[in-house]
């Protein structure tokens, strides 16, 4: 199996997965990137077997409306069973760095409200120590050379992601460099810098389930 089919494998067990628990009025929470887009395609081929999906960024959405799955607003949604999305990287505790589309504060937001978060990744995303994958943090435009700053007095190496507005209107600084051994610590420390939106770590609320695509076929994992 080659990368893009173990993306295609995981994509289909997480629809496997969900399938048994989804209704008429399920609303399904949606990533963003070439694994939750296959993930999308394996959900349309059973959309009359749910509501519609919550989109965690506008590419997101335009490829769910492509497939005639409605998309709802969050603040129209009382609570999402499901969240299903990519990452950049997971370790085995199942903490993530996710953000290498931009799409992390909107990933952030939705995966806080749905009850059980799924990651679907191919084997290359597994690692011991987060952090080889650079931190992708979301900035406020103005506060980029202060929040710059900061980020090395952490002990990062921030990179102003060229030509990267986030569907927010902000931009992206990708963070070179750490050896992320506490990620709860460092998320939070990273939110404390004023001007930052969010940032690439999901380790207050990491994942809950793992779906991780390697040759032999689709592993489960948990949190260890
Ligand atoms: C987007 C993300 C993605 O989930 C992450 O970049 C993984 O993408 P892909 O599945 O294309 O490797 O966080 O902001």
């Amino acid at each position: 199996m080659n990368q893009d089919q173990m993306k295609q494998a995981v994509g289909q067990a997480a629809v496997d997965l969900i399938r048994p628990q989804l209704a008429s009025d399920s609303i399904v929470g949606v990533g963003t990137g070439s694994t939750a887009n296959c993930f999308i395609d394996a959900l349309a081929k059973i959309k009359l077997e749910f509501d519609g999906a919550v989109a965690s960024s506008q590419a997101t959405a335009e490829r769910l409306k492509s497939h005639g799955i409605p998309v709802y607003d969050l603040n129209a949604v009382n609570n999402l069973d499901f969240y299903i999305d990519g990452a950049d990287e997971s370790d085995g505790h199942l903490n993530l760095i996710k953000g290498g589309g931009a799409a992390l504060t909107r990933e952030k937001i939705v995966a806080a409200v749905a009850t059980t978060f799924i990651c679907i990744a191919d084997q290359s995303k597994l690692v011991d120590v987060l952090g080889a994958f650079p931190l992708p943090v979301e900035v406020i435009p103005m506060a980029r050379s202060h929040v710059a700053r900061q980020l090395v007095k952490l002990g990062g190496d921030p990179v102003y992601r060229e030509g990267c507005v986030t569907d927010n209107g902000n931009i992206i600084l990708d963070v070179h460099n750490l050896s992320i051994v506490d990620p709860v610590q460092l998320e939070r420390d990273i939110n404390a810098i004023v001007g930052v939106v969010t940032n690439g770590l999901f380790a207050a609320r990491p994942a809950d389930v793992l779906l991780l695509g390697t040759p032999d076929g689709v592993q489960t994992r948990k949190a260890q």
